[in-house]
């Protein structure tokens, strides 16, 4: 078991942040997830072009089952305990052209992965736990969530509260604990493209 320790004193809430993947399957009211998808509006991003969209499914809802089925079988093995799903998408042709001409964009992903890691930190400060995944059947899902082609599908996640890991099998209770990290000096350098690393 791993205990987060900084090298350097930053918010608890970065590492408190972590992803599990047993969930107790209880309601996440709409109001506490509005607030998650809040802070996802407030991200910033080039020309504040906004170009993230979220498809949701809430636990028993008319697509909750079917928007689990899109995953990876290992990932469904352990989403299914979550109270939502969500698929986040970006707009690789945002509006930041003349007049809001559609224009390709090449920090649509980028954009998205700042919204997501705020709704990721809002639910932490709520007491929830969000959980990314890129296992995702990704053609099937496409085509179920109705994408048109000018739409990209960067990943999913799950929200919730903490279950108990006695409900996962084996290899993921072993996992079940927050991560370390390397050190910055294994991607922080000053200056140029360091010589030693390829
Ligand atoms: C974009 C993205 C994709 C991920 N895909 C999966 C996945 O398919 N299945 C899974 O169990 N975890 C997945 N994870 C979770 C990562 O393994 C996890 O974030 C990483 O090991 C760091 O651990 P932490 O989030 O607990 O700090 C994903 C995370 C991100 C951000």
């Amino acid at each position: 078991m791993t205990v987060r320790t900084p090298d350097h004193e930053i918010d608890p809430l970065f590492l408190e942040r972590w992803s599990p993947r047993a969930f107790d399957g209880s309601d996440v009211p709409d109001a506490d997830l509005q607030a998650m998808f809040e802070a996802a509006r407030w991200a910033p991003s080039a020309y504040n072009s906004q170009p993230w969209h979220f498809l949701y499914a809430k636990r028993g809802d008319a697509n909750w089952e079917r928007f689990l089925s899109l995953l990876i079988p290992f990932n469904q093995g352990w989403a299914y305990s979550a109270s939502v799903l969500i698929y986040m998408i970006s707009d690789t042709m945002p509006a930041t052209g003349k007049d809001g001409a559609p224009q390709p964009s090449s920090t649509h992903a980028f954009d998205s992965g700042a919204a997501w890691a705020s709704l990721a930190l809002q639910a932490t400060r709520m007491g929830y736990h969000a959980h990314g995944m890129s296992g995702i059947q990704y053609e099937l899902a496409r085509a179920e969530l109705g994408l048109p082609e000018r739409y990209q599908l960067n990943a999913a996640c799950v929200i919730g509260r903490i279950g108990d890991p006695a409900q996962l099998d084996e290899k993921q209770r072993a996992r079940e604990f927050p991560s370390g990290r390397k050190p910055q000096s294994a991607f922080v350098h000053a200056g140029n493209w360091p010589a030693d690393l390829p």
